[in-house]
């Protein structure tokens, strides 16, 4: 089968499409024939070597894991699901998978959730990795209500643009910072107030008596400078890092430092929001899976708006 892989850390050069064998399946996993896999910065950060030390990997790999496809193998122990099965899951390489961006892969069972009947696989396959980040975010460790006031940070990225969705059904006012040219479209997603980060600071106007929640996409000083506009008692949650502690107390307010879990329960509850049409995929660009060298050229360099996804088999 064909597969999109990196022998050496590196920049996008480094990928090439590779005739390996097909993955087999342990006890408590499916093989999955790949309909379409997403591009999430983490992969690229892999494929860089910026975790080379902190996980070490056996090269070369299969890059990528976020896809949609349908279950053609299960070990006899897998009761859950069964072949013909439509899914969509995460299975990285080193998480016990075998890598996404390729014809077929192998998934854990706690890692797929059947896809949602009214998307494509293409649009599915770019869900799992910013769905999961936006409803853990934002349901389970901010518990936002109807009528709280929000800040998301990154609000055109992929996870953004998925938290916009979902806030704004959850009742939330929404200010979200993004650059100049993508306001419309994040006007479009729910988004009540826009910053343009590269002119405004968005400490300098926060609402009188300051947002319930920040959901930080960006990391470094925008999470740092999140505290001050807080209000006691809200909550702040950044996707890259655990916030300053001192700061957490100083300002008196509650932090996470989110690790998602792309589970079966956070894909299951996805699946549900996306039928009820509360979160509809935003998709960039489509590359085949020939292509994906050009694919993450495009991601690392060309400021996506949504996801950009390597359609394999649709
Ligand atoms: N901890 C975890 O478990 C976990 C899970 C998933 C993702 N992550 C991390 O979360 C981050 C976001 O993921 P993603 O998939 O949403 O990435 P993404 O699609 O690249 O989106 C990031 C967005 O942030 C915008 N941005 C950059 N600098 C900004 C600033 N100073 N203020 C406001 N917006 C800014 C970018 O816009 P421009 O186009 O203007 O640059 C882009 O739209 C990544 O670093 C990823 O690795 C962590």
């Amino acid at each position: 089968m064909k597969a999109a892989q990196f022998r050496d850390y590196g920049g996008p050069e480094v990928i090439e499409i590779n005739e390996i064998p097909q993955p087999t399946p342990a006890q408590d996993q499916v093989l999955i024939e790949v309909y379409a896999a997403t591009i999430n910065p983490f992969d690229y950060k892999v494929r860089r070597g910026y975790m080379k030390d902190s996980m070490p990997l056996k090269l070369p790999l299969t890059i990528g894991g976020n896809f949609s496809g349908i279950v053609v193998g299960a070990e006899s122990e897998v009761t859950k699901f069964k072949v013909g099965d439509k899914v969509f899951g995460q299975s990285y390489a080193f998480g016990g998978g075998s890598g996404a961006i390729a014809e077929y892969a192998v998934a854990s069972v706690e890692n797929i959730a059947i896809k949602p009947k009214n998307i494509s696989y293409i649009e599915a396959g770019s869900l799992p990795l910013v769905g999961a980040s936006a409803i853990q975010a934002l349901e389970q460790h901010i518990n936002l209500k109807d009528g709280q006031k929000i800040l998301i940070h990154g609000g055109a990225g992929g996870i953004g643009s998925i938290a916009i969705q979902l806030a704004k059904y959850l009742g939330a006012y929404i200010v979200t910072t993004v650059s100049g040219e993508e306001a419309e479209f994040v006007k479009s997603l729910g988004a009540d107030e826009v910053i343009d980060y590269q002119k405004e600071k968005f400490e300098e106007n926060p609402p009188a008596g300051g947002f319930d929640a920040v959901f930080d996409t960006v990391g470094g000083d925008t999470l740092d400078r999140s505290f001050k506009v807080l209000k006691k008692g809200g909550v702040l949650v950044s996707m890259l890092g655990e916030p300053s502690k001192e700061l957490a107390l100083k300002y008196e307010v509650a932090v996470f430092g989110q690790n998602t879990q792309t589970n079966s329960k956070n894909l299951s509850r996805l699946k549900e929001l996306v039928e009820q049409g509360v979160i509809k995929p935003q998709i960039d660009r489509v590359f085949p899976l020939d292509q994906t060298r050009e694919a993450f050229e495009y991601v690392e360099t060309g400021h996506p708006r949504g996801k950009v996804v390597i359609s394999i088999k649709e």
